[in-house]
């Protein structure tokens, strides 16, 4: 990362210098509150995550705890089990009529469904996967909303031992296929439609499009949400309820070895081709479950938490299917957008279900500081105890705003780091035993080895900024990347050798060893919590016809966190202008899904390059964030800078304006 950069972050991050004991009562209740955990844990990380193991249910216990053969790592090896057992099954005799999920549709609609009508569901589907050729090993696209049937899905596969590959139901057509035709998914699972900000998301449509250029998919289950009538092909197309009707309520779940795959998970890396994360079974349980128990300090039967995140993402996975599940705890699952109807829709349903629990990111939360006090304080929110961030790092105004209007300066705030490869959290408080810093995420969970180095990989020690890494496995990490071990051990390993995983991210630390992330160090951006990289939106920017050249930048943006900007030159004949602007921002849309859309182009007839013809991304960086440039030496093309720069002045001039 740039050093500038580094410092200015660091700057802003000590303006804020209130530090938060946890509070002597929540000591008192929470699940961890001895710090001697951590001492243990360091002593004997095995030993320590297999205590971790011990709270899922086993059909065979493991012969040993870790295989590490750098980059690779085995967890509970031998161990079987299977996932929907440990997230339905075993919570059946003591607690089936606990509520699994209260869902909340966005029109208004809500259903509250127990474990044991959770658990019929998943029997009844697996039953009809199986009966539609599904076996174990097979891939299975899932591209729903977020209803029930989703998680419902997911553990229909891990039931009978398929693996799930949920693409986001924000995305488009284009990435839908893609990730079917890279894991070839032999079934779709998907929706007549879904609703967002009150309108319908055509899910079906877009399934239809993707499917006109896949091979594998065989069969395709349509669960109905909306009233719409949607196109059903003859032979291939499946009503879910249909399909369950005649279905059997009990279903064997197969016994499936710890280090059998569960799901993949796509993720954007630095090149334009999304990574099929693989997470398998038994140490991706262990890792959500103990760091779910542990942070989240969940108390089952009283707890009603709220992950508000969005299935088709990694967090999802983790903290809205696996760990509550897996601990048998009551969660909220909101199907919509936080401001429909209106700005207070979360928090008319922390009134409405009494949340003890909310788990969100800081983009929604600075959404709400914009919206105003008035919409949090039109409410009772005087249930919630605990309050969870993630996807980027947290401002600390943010970060007191959230403690102070959501939390009534009483709950403590979590602060989570992570990310889709490290399947579970790695980095964050323990509520009733670590000091708050707003802004940091404080300290690797127990067992988790971490540090920040320099280019070389030496330590840094406090003070000043370098580079993340992970020194030891930890069991719920990533097992490699779906169909290229290659690109696995390029990716995170080559930087520090096969020993060090390299997450990607700036950190600092300071002199209490308190870890401070500084965001991403390659070409890849966080807009609004969600990873993106450079590439993806180049690569779709230059397969339009009028497009020559396309470099894509992160602009630091007060709500999103980082903004797309796209510096494009046009083909001869075509004219940079407003219209192919729009046009230009559709067409990404389209490509990828809306959230990949830049929020500015800038048209430019070159694009700065050092003299062998690579970009240099630093420079746009630097323009788009309206500094000074960093060195321009290297370059071929030096005066094309201030022609871009002017450009881009007159851009935020028009801003301005409006
Ligand atoms: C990247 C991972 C983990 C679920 C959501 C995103 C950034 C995530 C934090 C945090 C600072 C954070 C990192 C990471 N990130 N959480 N608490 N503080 N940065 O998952 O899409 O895999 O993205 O998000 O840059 O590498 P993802």
């Amino acid at each position: 990362m740039v050093e500038k950069e580094v410092e200015r972050t660091i700057d802003a991050l000590l303006e804020e210098r209130r530090e938060f004991e946890p509070p002597k009562e929540f000591t008192a209740q929470a699940n961890a509150n001895d710090p001697s955990i951590y001492e243990h844990a360091q002593k004997d990380p095995e030993a320590w995550w297999e205590s971790q193991a011990e709270r899922l249910s086993w059909s065979k216990k493991w012969d040993k705890v870790l295989e590490w053969n750098p980059p690779h790592q085995e967890w509970f090896v031998g161990g079987k089990l299977n996932a929907s057992y440990n997230c339905l099954d075993r919570h059946l005799e003591e607690s089936g009529d606990r509520i699994a999920y209260h869902w909340i549709g966005e029109p208004g609609d809500a259903r509250s469904i127990s474990y044991q009508e959770l658990h019929a569901e998943v029997c009844k589907l697996a039953n009809a996967l199986k009966e539609l050729g599904v076996q174990k090993g097979d891939r299975v696209a899932i591209y729903l909303p977020m209803i029930p049937e989703l998680p419902a899905s997911m553990l229909a596969c891990a039931r009978i031992g398929a693996v799930h590959s949920v693409v986001f139901g924000g995305f488009s057509a284009g990435s839908l296929r893609d990730r079917i035709n890279d894991a070839d998914c032999k079934i779709l699972i998907t929706a007549d439609g879904g609703y967002r900000r009150g309108q319908n998301v055509p899910l079906k449509e877009n399934a239809d499009e993707a499917l006109a250029e896949t091979e594998s998919i065989e069969k395709v289950i349509v669960v109905k949400r909306t009233t719409d009538d949607v196109a059903m092909s003859d032979g291939r197309d499946i009503v879910y309820s249909d399909l369950l009707e005649s279905q059997s309520d009990k279903c064997e779940p197969e016994e499936m070895d710890a280090e059998d795959m569960l799901y993949v998970l796509y993720t954007s890396g630095t090149t334009g081709k999304p990574k099929g994360i693989v997470h398998t079974t038994g140490g991706y349980l262990t890792g959500v479950s103990s760091t779910h128990h542990l942070i989240f300090d969940i108390k089952p039967d009283s707890d009603v938490y709220w992950c508000a995140a969005d299935i088709g993402w990694v967090t999802g996975h983790s903290y809205i299917v696996y760990g509550p599940l897996a601990n048998g705890c009551t969660s909220i699952l909101y199907e919509g957008a936080p401001d429909y109807p209106d700005k207070d829709r979360y928090w008319s349903i922390v009134e409405e279900y009494k949340a003890t629990i909310l788990y969100t990111a800081p983009t929604a939360i600075r959404a709400m500081m914009k919206w105003g006090v008035d919409y949090p304080q039109k409410h009772d929110l005087s249930s919630l105890r605990l309050l969870g961030s993630v996807g980027e790092p947290i401002n600390p105004e943010a970060w007191i705003w959230y403690q102070e209007f959501i939390g009534a300066g009483k709950a403590p705030v979590v602060d989570t780091w992570w990310q889709t490869e490290t399947g579970a959290i790695m980095i964050s408080a323990l509520p009733g035993i670590t000091k708050l810093k707003p802004g940091s995420a404080t300290v690797p969970f127990p067992g988790v080895v971490a540090d920040v180095v320099d280019e070389k990989g030496e330590p840094v020690g406090p003070g000043s900024g370098g580079y993340l890494v992970l020194k030891r496995p930890a069991p719920a990490m990533m097992r490699t990347i779906f169909g290229d071990d290659d690109r696995y051990r390029e990716t995170y390993f080559e930087r520090y050798g096969d020993e060090t995983y390299f997450p990607g991210d700036g950190a600092r630390l300071d002199d209490e060893g308190y870890y401070w992330l500084l965001g991403r160090v390659d070409d890849v951006m966080n807009v609004a919590g969600h990873r993106l990289s450079t590439y993806e939106v180049e690569s779709a920017l230059v397969a339009h016809e009028s497009v020559a050249e396309a470099a894509v930048v992160g602009r630091t943006d007060p709500k999103e966190g980082q903004a797309i900007v796209a510096f494009v030159t046009p083909r001869s004949g075509h004219e940079g202008n407003e219209d192919l602007s729009k046009e230009l921002r559709q067409h990404v849309g389209k490509a990828i899904g809306k959230i990949a859309r830049p929020q500015s182009i800038i048209f430019t007839d070159d694009l700065p390059k050092t003299r062998s013809g690579k970009i240099m991304r630093r420079l746009l960086r630097d323009v788009a964030d309206g500094n000074e440039l960093g060195d321009v030496t290297t370059l071929q093309n030096a005066p094309i800078l201030d022609e871009i720069k002017k450009k881009a002045d007159s851009q935020a001039d028009d801003k301005d304006d409006k």
